[in-house]
């Protein structure tokens, strides 16, 4: 059985991580020679690699017997632990190629599958957002909680679009368009981790995304739990964290925005073509 004590302890490593990683991305802030593509529009930089790295050496010394899941290493460890650790080393790729100082590191234990542990470190506004099942969550170590808005019309959300989306007409774009008619407005900050920190503690009302991975999710979805969110799957059935699928909200306006998301088709619409030529 898992205390709250172990649980403390658990959070502590965590947040000692996430600062190792969080540091790693201050380093090679402005400073990359490559960036390289692993498919089109899915970044990955030296920064990934070695914040990846340093994360990876605090929990394999504190705990060598636990299973991990890594984006740039994937499974490493033991794969009969009931500890895993979700971890994003630099969750906002993107943003952090083009030097738009909105990126995190994102780090979670799932215990039985069930995400308990939650840091989320975005090292360029400095700010910390912790919390582990029972213990609350916090930003830069003061309580936080998420916001009272009661209805989508007063609402302000978040989303983002999954590197697949040339690929599928279950896109996300529908879903942007229907949501920033009916809100104050849908912002896309480009790393879901900080999306999920900002539900958590109130500035932002609630996120919806497809396409996601463990790791992308796993700590913020402890966070908004914590902060007195609620998370589900887009229908509101118990969230699968595997699923890809997730809607997080204050939980006021939880039901308004499943019913919506719901009933949304894909837009029907021509779109350009995409020449990877343009870029260059
Ligand atoms: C991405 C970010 C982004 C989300 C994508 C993720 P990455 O993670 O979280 O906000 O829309 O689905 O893949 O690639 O920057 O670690
Ligand atoms: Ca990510
Ligand atoms: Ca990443």
């Amino acid at each position: 059985m898992t205390t709250e004590a172990d649980l403390q302890a658990f959070l502590e490593i965590a947040t000692e991580a996430a600062l190792a990683g969080g540091a790693i991305l201050q380093q090679f802030w402005g400073k990359l020679d490559t960036i390289q593509e692993k498919r089109p529009g899915d970044l990955v930089t030296a920064a990934d690699q070695a914040a990846e790295a340093a994360i990876l050496a605090v929990i394999r010394r504190h705990f060598p017997q636990h299973q991990i899941l890594a984006e740039e290493s994937g499974h490493l460890g033991n794969p009969d632990s009931p500890y895993l650790w979700a971890i994003d080393p630099l969750d906002g790729t993107t943003n952090y190629a083009h030097q738009y100082p909105f990126s995190a590191t994102s780090i979670a234990l799932l215990i039985h599958e069930q995400p308990q542990v939650g840091v989320v470190f975005d090292p360029f506004h400095q700010e910390l957002f912790r919390a582990a099942t029972g213990l609350g969550a916090t930003r830069n170590r003061q309580p936080m909680h998420v916001s009272q808005t009661k209805s989508l019309s007063d609402s302000l959300l978040v989303t983002g679009f999954a590197y697949d989306r040339r690929e599928t007409p279950d896109n996300n774009y529908a879903e942007f368009c229907h949501f920033t008619h009916l809100t104050q407005g849908v912002r896309r900050g480009g790393s879901a981790s900080i999306d999920l920190a900002y539900v958590a503690c109130g500035c932002l009302d609630g996120y919806w995304e497809r396409g996601l991975s463990p790791w992308d999710i796993a700590a913020g979805i402890v966070l908004v739990q914590e902060a007195g969110g609620r998370v589900t799957a887009y229908d509101q059935s118990p969230q699968q964290l595997r699923s890809g699928r997730l809607l997080a909200t204050n939980g006021r306006i939880h039901t308004a925005l499943s019913q919506e998301l719901i009933q949304i088709k894909p837009l029907v619409w021509d779109p350009p073509v995409f020449n990877a030529q343009d870029q260059t």
